[in-house]
């Protein structure tokens, strides 16, 4: 079975094709075209720009997977896309391409769930025998717009087991990044930055730790009213607008900031692990790019003896490969959808 994915849910127009049996799959291409140019002078993501953008890219992207893939869009055996959870002017537009070539082809449409796609990441490039392979494990979502932790049973039986109530963990060091005046995406910078930084020298909240949810909006606000008594005078500190800081203060505050969210995320996971009573815990999004992240969980599993997976770095910001090995999942599951099923900016996952 071949499939072709978009994926348009936010700011990144991606196809791909990857094709599968049940002993296995390979991707064939992905190509992902990022619009972070197009959207870096406003500071963020505008979505009128995002969906022009993404008609511009997506006809030039299918022409390159497909002879990337040294395959005519007509033996595709189906077309997936994104149908949400995102931007509403995004995800209309790789929905209606493939809907569109699925009806035209005369082949089968996959409404995917985005939230889906990074959740089974990890798995890609391991799963073997019909998705059985999806091992029961507690799985962190953390993104630009989402940070939730999933208890996944097997494909398609997931639990929520806590989610964020106010702003995602890649929208903190969005914001946080914004303040300080680096670049964008701010998620990457604050990394950058935080290397060769004292995670101690600033105490900054790990909020809501004996809760199952998630709070950032309070460390965002703890690191806004740091900043002017860093530097007390400066009649810039109330705007959005660089502080000048030395380099290592600079440094030690990206580091203390990015250590305050890895606490209180390592420690969720953990503990949900441990009370769903799984032996794998799993990360994706974009936020999971982050290197100190990825070491920090797996050093945690492995204290307690658990076995940490992660996805590979290039699959964990939004990609369409992720989308198509989702849908590939499902195919061979047997799910469908219809192509009259309607894109959802809000679709849960559970
Ligand atoms: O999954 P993703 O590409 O898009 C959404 O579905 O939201 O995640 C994008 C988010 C952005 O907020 C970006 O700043 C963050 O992932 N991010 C990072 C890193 N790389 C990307 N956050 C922290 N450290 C990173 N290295
Ligand atoms: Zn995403």
């Amino acid at each position: 079975m071949t499939v072709l994915a978009l994926e348009t849910s936010c700011d990144e127009t991606a196809v791909a094709i990857l094709r599968g049996d049940n002993s296995g799959h390979e991707l064939l291409t992905s190509e992902v075209a990022s619009q972070v140019a197009a959207h870096e002078k406003y500071g963020g993501i505008v979505p009128e720009i995002a969906s022009r953008n993404h008609l511009i890219h997506a006809p030039r992207l299918l022409d390159r997977a497909a002879s990337a893939a040294k395959i005519g869009l007509s033996e595709i055996d189906a077309f997936a896309a994104t149908s949400g959870p995102g931007l509403v002017s995004s995800l209309m537009i790789g929905a209606s391409i493939a809907k569109g070539l699925a009806i035209g082809f005369g082949k089968r449409y996959l409404a995917m769930n985005h939230l889906e796609g990074h959740l089974l990441s990890p798995f890609f490039g391991v799963e073997k025998d019909g998705g059985n392979d999806i091992k029961p494990n507690v799985s962190l979502i953390v993104s630009g717009g989402h940070t939730m932790l999933v208890v996944v049973r097997g494909l398609a039986d997931y639990q929520l087991a806590g989610r964020t109530v106010d702003d995602a963990a890649g929208e903190a060091f969005a914001k946080v990044a914004k303040m300080l005046g680096l670049g964008y995406p701010g998620g990457p910078e604050i990394e950058k930055h935080a290397c060769g930084g004292d995670p101690q020298r600033f105490d900054f909240p790990r909020s809501m730790l004996g809760s199952e949810n998630f709070s950032f909006s309070g460390l965002k606000t703890a690191v806004r009213y740091l900043l002017p008594k860093i530097r007390p005078g400066d009649e810039r500190r109330l705007t959005l607008t660089p502080y000048n800081l030395d380099e290592q203060t600079l440094r030690d505050l990206c580091a203390s900031f990015q250590q305050a969210v890895i606490d209180v995320l390592v420690t969720k996971t953990m503990a949900a692990a441990q009370k769903h009573h799984v032996d794998l815990v799993t990360v994706s999004g974009g936020v999971s790019c982050n290197q100190a992240l990825r070491r920090q969980l797996r050093d945690a599993s492995s204290r307690k003896g658990i076995e940490f997976k992660s996805a590979e770095p290039w699959l964990c910001t939004d990609n369409a490969a992720m989308i198509a090995f989702a849908a590939f999942l499902r195919l061979r599951a047997g799910f469908e959808s219809q192509a009259t099923d309607e894109i959802d900016p809000n679709l849960a996952l559970v």
